[in-house]
């Protein structure tokens, strides 16, 4: 376990790094190859059996790499613009540039989502080429027991279960907190507490939302369903909206839209499903009344799915005579209620399904004492990259392109450092 931070005091015999970095993800990963390559002498770490698992699972096993409009708007954190030093150094283009290097086929789903044709395999590989090329010592699975400081400005040692090792650089590359069947763990969190670094408390993001069991009853019929809606949680300045897929289960909501809102959503707030995000149904029903003989239900059915205005129907009292009315005997009164109850429906999650079904963790190591620039803490030679960090990103490869980012901004401070320290000489 992790002690309080404490000086180790013997140093010899042990071996030598210039930077250990903790967590073979997506951040680690990367930037091991990048500071490698710049002739930093890399250790890098990993506890679990298999290389980057949630890199292997992303994007539904095609990894969604980045996002080509990647920029600080996608990113959700305690200091918002603490993203953007980082993503404006490596840009998507810049990634996509690495794929194409080694030869990997790729293309763009939709709203700039970049995934692999083949598999995420690809990236996990160009990874591990770019370590090899950078000479990176990787020594997985291994776990570490104990970090300590070395001594002023001496850097860290560190007992693993594979020897001690100590480097002038740390770099925690552990990740988040979701999925720990698949390696996550609260590492990072607690090394952080250990050197007196802040964290911003974590919770799960891009996770379904649940409901509560009773009111949800009536809805959970429509499992499986999906539709475009528009999404929206908070009021005035702090409003978000989506415009995205929804989809029913039996215990909430899932979906891009139910994903996107929930690392925006607190426990006890509602949400606003905007049904009719891209049409304009008072209108629509206005004019079908001039025409229509149908009844108010089945002409609802031609805009919506029939399973969704049935269920929408069946216990709506208010609404029981007006249904069985042919659409031209409504009164324009109750279209426009109608029309505004499917645009402003209001719901309020019980919960989430955790870290569990996560994507994600918002919140993390606090960026108000982390360098935008190096990502050190205020503990010298103590980097945090990657999910960890408390950025971030939406639904759609952005926080891919924070690990590729972060990671590269890191290394690039690994490579200065151990420049200042021993100067080359030729
Ligand atoms: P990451 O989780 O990749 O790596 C952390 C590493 O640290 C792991 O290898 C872990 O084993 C290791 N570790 C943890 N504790 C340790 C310890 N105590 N000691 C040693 N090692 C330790 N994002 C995106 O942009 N596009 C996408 O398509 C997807 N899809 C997706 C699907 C699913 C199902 C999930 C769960 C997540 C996504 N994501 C995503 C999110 C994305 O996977 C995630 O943000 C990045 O992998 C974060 O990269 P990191 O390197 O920070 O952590």
């Amino acid at each position: 376990s992790l002690g309080p931070a404490r000086r180790a005091t013997y140093t010899a015999g042990m071996e030598q790094f210039d930077a250990v970095i903790v967590g073979a993800g997506a951040a680690g990963l990367f930037c091991a190859g990048v500071a490698g390559q710049l002739g930093v002498r890399v250790l890098l770490i990993d506890h679990h059996p298999k290389v980057a698992e949630k890199i292997r699972i992303s994007g539904g096993g095609r990894c969604n790499f980045t996002n080509l409009h990647t920029g600080p708007g996608q990113f959700l954190g305690a200091n918002p613009h603490f993203c953007r030093s980082a993503l404006a150094r490596y840009q998507p283009r810049d990634f996509i540039t690495l794929l194409r290097r080694h030869g990997v086929p790729f293309h763009e789903k939709h709203k700039g989502q970049m995934f692999c044709d083949r598999s995420a395999q690809d990236v996990i590989d160009v990874l591990r080429a770019e370590c090899a090329a950078g000479a990176v010592t990787h020594w997985q699975p291994c776990t570490v027991e104990e970090v300590a400081v070395a001594g002023a400005n001496q850097g860290f040692v560190l007992q693993t279960t594979r020897g001690t090792v100590t480097a002038s650089r740390l770099v925690v590359a552990t990740g988040g907190l979701s999925i720990p069947k698949i390696g996550a763990t609260d590492f990072g969190l607690r090394l952080a507490q250990q050197f007196g670094v802040a964290v911003v408390e974590p919770r799960p993001g891009l996770v379904p939302l649940t409901m509560p069991p009773a009111e949800w009853a009536r809805w959970s019929t429509l499992s499986g369903l999906s539709l475009p809606v528009r999404v929206v949680a908070g009021h005035g300045r702090q409003r978000i909206a989506f415009d995205e897929d929804l989809l029913f289960t039996h215990r909430g909501l899932s979906g891009p839209a139910a994903l996107q809102i929930s690392s925006y959503w607190r426990p006890g707030d509602s949400i606003q499903l905007d049904l009719t995000p891209d049409f304009n149904l008072l209108e629509a029903l206005r004019e079908t009344r001039l025409r229509s003989r149908k009844l108010l239900a089945n002409e609802l059915a031609t805009w919506l799915p029939t399973r969704l205005v049935d269920a929408w129907i069946t216990g709506n009292v208010d609404w029981a005579v007006q249904w069985q009315r042919p659409v031209a005997e409504v009164k324009e009164k109750a279209l426009a209620a109608l029309a505004g109850q499917l645009a402003q429906w209001s719901v309020a999650p019980a919960g989430t399904e955790g870290y569990a079904k996560a994507e994600v963790m918002v919140g993390g190591v606090d960026t108000r004492v982390l360098s935008s620039q190096t990502l050190e803490s205020r503990q010298p030679g103590l980097h945090f990259i990657g999910e960890v960090v408390d950025v971030t990103g939406w639904l759609g490869g952005y926080n891919f392109q924070w690990a590729w980012a972060s990671g590269y901004a890191c290394a690039q401070a690994l490579a200065a450092s151990r420049s200042q320290a021993s100067p080359t000489t030729l």
